[in-house]
């Protein structure tokens, strides 16, 4: 049977919309997918049509894909199935709003999803009024190794799994000094408020993605009856600008007797330069034992399960590298980024006439950034209004490129 093929639409030209539409076009038989292909036939660029043909050329387009202008007329574009959104966090809700509201398209929405909770609500309470089909791009939940990891904990490989530690940092010190600038210009959208900038949106969201995908949707209870955590935050600010610079959140679920650390840090690096040294980035601890991830947190490549028993002074535990299989690595791993592994799950739930991804449902998304609100809230990390209002404005200056 022939794949099923999807028609994108790609909202901004940056360095995401660029990797991820590289990957779009990526030969799927390479990964073993031959189930469904991915188009684009269109971009659009804030800032000119210019730049949109630019990008179009150069992630390797075919001519007849449309570059536009402007983000409103992309979405109207009458080929496009599904519109990517690949703008900063701070204008997520915005656009994406945009592209259900007034083009009436399907969505995948970068991460951070939005900067408020209520926001993602709005994004998800249209979708579902307009019957759209709307995900959280969090690629790493489609991972083979998150797959295969989640699979291990439900298997019982490790027994109870008690807590999850996780995190997601860089070494960001322009020098060495306990006050050194970070590396960013201030307008940068890694400390800049006025982008929804700081380590816990951009960075820490792949903490709380192995914190989420291991002690929340692995739960026993159907969806509608999950615990969401208690919340405890320490942050610490990037004194320039006032965005989160150093942010740890513990997540607390009594119910199921578990906890979570995310970390996540502009000053200090999770991998200090070199794979052998460092520690995994990521602690999966049970009663029969724990598994060990090595970073980094958003793309996984080698795990190990130690096991309570194992006697590791006799013999190493071996690492077990990426499950993705010897032949297919090279055409998989290094010439693609890995984030055609989402585009297949968005492919497949159109394909399914699915509105949601059961591996990243909307309820959960919703919950994480219930959790980061509550973090950033904790910390004192305020953002400015343009960028939290829940209403949707398609003149918004961040729906027309004037912010
Ligand atoms: N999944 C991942 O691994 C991953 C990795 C990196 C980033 N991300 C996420 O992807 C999003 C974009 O990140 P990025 O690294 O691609 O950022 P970027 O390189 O700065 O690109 C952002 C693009 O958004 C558009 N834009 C519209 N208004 C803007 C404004 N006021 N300031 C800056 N850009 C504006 C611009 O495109 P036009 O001028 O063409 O409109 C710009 O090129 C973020 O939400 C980030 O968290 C995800």
């Amino acid at each position: 049977m022939a794949p099923y093929t999807v028609k994108w639409g790609i909202l901004a030209t940056g360095g995401i919309a660029q990797t991820f539409s590289k990957d779009l076009l990526a030969d799927p038989s390479a990964r073993g997918t031959d189930d469904v292909r991915h188009e684009i036939v269109a971009a659009a660029s804030s800032s000119s049509a210019e730049r949109a043909a630019q990008f179009l050329k150069d992630v390797g387009a075919g001519a007849d894909a449309k570059a536009y202008g402007s983000y409103a007329e992309l979405v109207v574009d009458p080929n496009v199935d599904i519109i990517y959104v690949a703008t900063p966090h701070s204008h997520h809700f915005q656009n994406a709003m945009l592209a259900l509201e007034v083009g009436n398209k399907h969505v995948l929405c970068e991460k951070a999803f939005t900067v408020t909770a209520a926001q993602a609500r709005k994004l998800v309470e249209t979708a579902r009024q307009r019957n759209l089909f709307l995900m959280e791009a969090v690629w790493t939940r489609y991972f083979p190794l998150s797959v295969q990891v989640r699979s291990l904990v439900q298997s019982g490989a490790i027994g109870t799994v008690y807590r999850v530690v996780a995190d997601n940092s860089f070494n960001n010190n322009k020098d060495h000094t306990a006050t050194s600038d970070l590396t960013f210009p201030d307008d940068n959208r890694m400390v800049n408020l006025d982008l929804a900038g700081g380590a816990l949106l951009d960075l820490g969201i792949y903490s709380l993605t192995w914190l989420f995908q291991i002690l929340y949707h692995l739960q026993p209870e159907a969806e509608t009856d999950k615990e969401a955590p208690k919340v405890v935050a320490a942050i610490n600010k990037y004194a320039r600008t006032g965005s989160d610079e150093s942010t740890t959140v513990v997540l607390q679920f009594p119910g199921h007797h578990s906890q979570g650390i995310g970390m996540t840090s502009l000053r200090v690096a999770t991998d200090v330069g070199s794979a052998q040294k460092s520690s995994p980035a990521i602690l999966i601890q049970g009663s029969d034992g724990e598994i060990q991830i090595m970073g980094p947190a958003f793309k996984p490549l080698a795990y190990r399960v130690v096991k309570k028993s194992d006697d590791t002074s006799e013999s190493e535990v071996p690492w077990v590298d990426t499950p993705i299989p010897e032949d297919k690595r090279e055409g998989v791993m290094w010439k693609g980024h890995g984030m055609f592994w989402e585009a297949d799950e968005a492919a497949r739930c159109l394909r399914d006439g699915k509105k949601e991804s059961a591996t990243l449902p909307l309820s959960e998304s919703i919950v994480i950034m219930e959790t980061m609100e509550e973090a950033l809230r904790q910390g004192g990390v305020v953002y400015p209004e343009v960028i939290t209002t829940d209403v949707y404005d398609k003149n918004s200056p961040l729906n027309t490129g004037k912010a």
